[in-house]
């Protein structure tokens, strides 16, 4: 049997064993450093592996040096400690190799960071926006004209998701509206921070179509775990589909009947029961908070399935001929008035 100190040891290393192994499948799921997948992930990976290599040589080389004079030297029955201070060859030896391995990787990162850096080079192909809010990231793209909205004077602004084209060199410029957020899609590119009153950018580019992770990496509050990044990067001949439907949504957000259906859903007896975080905050229990109406699998506790412009109307029209003895009254809409709600309704994603 191994002694009370050994078998207390082993414990403690199979508890950190068994913690590391459950949380393999969490970190497989979130955004990973290692998987680059654009130029300046692979740029940052490459110096990653460098270091790291270099800390294992370290690693071997010092903690051999250390075990193998341990025991060779020690003192034991008929043989004394041996003495080492003052060996010159050996300060010597350690003093140099160091610094010129802290110079080399301290060029080296230099090199790479003139790259990574490199946010107004002439390959720019695109330029996008990206506020940090408590608690989210709002993406806007006002630097090109196919981005222009009917009114020909707003752009496309405000958008939850960050969307790109594949291969080319995107400049993101960071901007934050109430505390310190830091912008970090571990894939593609570095970690930058988003200082109130400080403009700040970087680059990044996708090598290949898909939709990759992100993080808020700088503390800012209580939803700062909560502050993710989607970014999807779309094939080149996709994108300009994918800005045609983005501007649908937007004109829909910006129309007079979105904003009369705002209006009426203040003035109605709507605010009074449902909630619409930002907008209203309704008191009766049972209504449903509207906030993401949009975004729902159904309405009416799954009776109305999707949530479209049809269901939306048959249900507020009507009420009680969708669902006897519903809580929802019957308002006595105009069909004007009905189509004005469901258009806001549609916006609430
Ligand atoms: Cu924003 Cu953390």
């Amino acid at each position: 049997m191994f002694p009370v100190r050994i078998r207390v040891a082993l414990g403690v290393i199979t508890a950190l064993v068994i913690a590391l192994v459950s949380s393999v499948p969490a970190l497989a799921e979130g955004p990973w450093p290692n998987d680059p997948q654009g130029p300046v992930a692979r740029t940052i990976a490459e110096l990653y592996w460098i270091m790291f290599a270099a800390a294992v040589v370290v690693l071997a080389i010092v903690d051999g040096a250390l075990i193998y004079a341990g025991i060779k030297f020690r003192e034991r029955p008929g043989h004394i400690a041996q003495q080492f201070h003052g060996h010159n060859m050996l300060e010597l030896t350690w003093t140099i190799i160091p610094t010129i391995m802290v110079v080399s990787f301290s060029v080296l990162s230099w090199q790479k960071l003139d790259f990574i850096n490199n946010t107004h080079g002439g390959d720019v192909g695109m330029v996008i926006q990206a506020e940090g809010v408590q608690w989210s990231w709002n993406f806007s793209y006002p630097r090109e004209d196919r981005f222009r909205l009917k009114d020909g004077t707003t752009y496309l602004t405000g958008a939850q998701e960050l969307h790109i084209p594949v291969g080319t060199k995107v400049r993101i410029e960071l901007s934050a509206k109430d505390v310190i957020h830091s912008f970090w899609v571990p894939s593609l590119g570095g970690k930058k921070d988003a200082v109130p009153g400080r403009a700040t950018d970087l680059w990044l580019q996708a090598d290949r179509p898909g939709t990759y992770k992100g993080q808020c990496l700088e503390f800012c509050g209580d939803g700062h775990a909560d502050m993710l990044i989607t970014l999807v990067a779309h094939p080149v001949n996709e994108y300009a589909a994918w800005i045609d439907a983005a501007k649908v949504e937007a004109e829909r957000f910006n129309s007079e009947e979105a904003r009369r259906g705002r209006e009426l859903f203040r003035s109605l007896a709507c605010s009074g029961c449902h909630t619409v975080r930002g907008l209203t905050g309704g008191k009766f229990p049972g209504a449903p908070d509207l906030t993401n109406v949009a975004s729902k699998k159904s309405i009416v506790g799954g009776l109305l399935s999707p949530v479209d412009e049809a269901n939306l109307r048959r249900w507020i029209a009507n009420p009680q001929a969708v669902k006897p003895g519903t809580a929802m009254p019957n308002l006595g809409l105009s069909e004007q008035q009905v189509t004005d709600l469901v258009n806001f309704l549609l916006i609430l994603k």
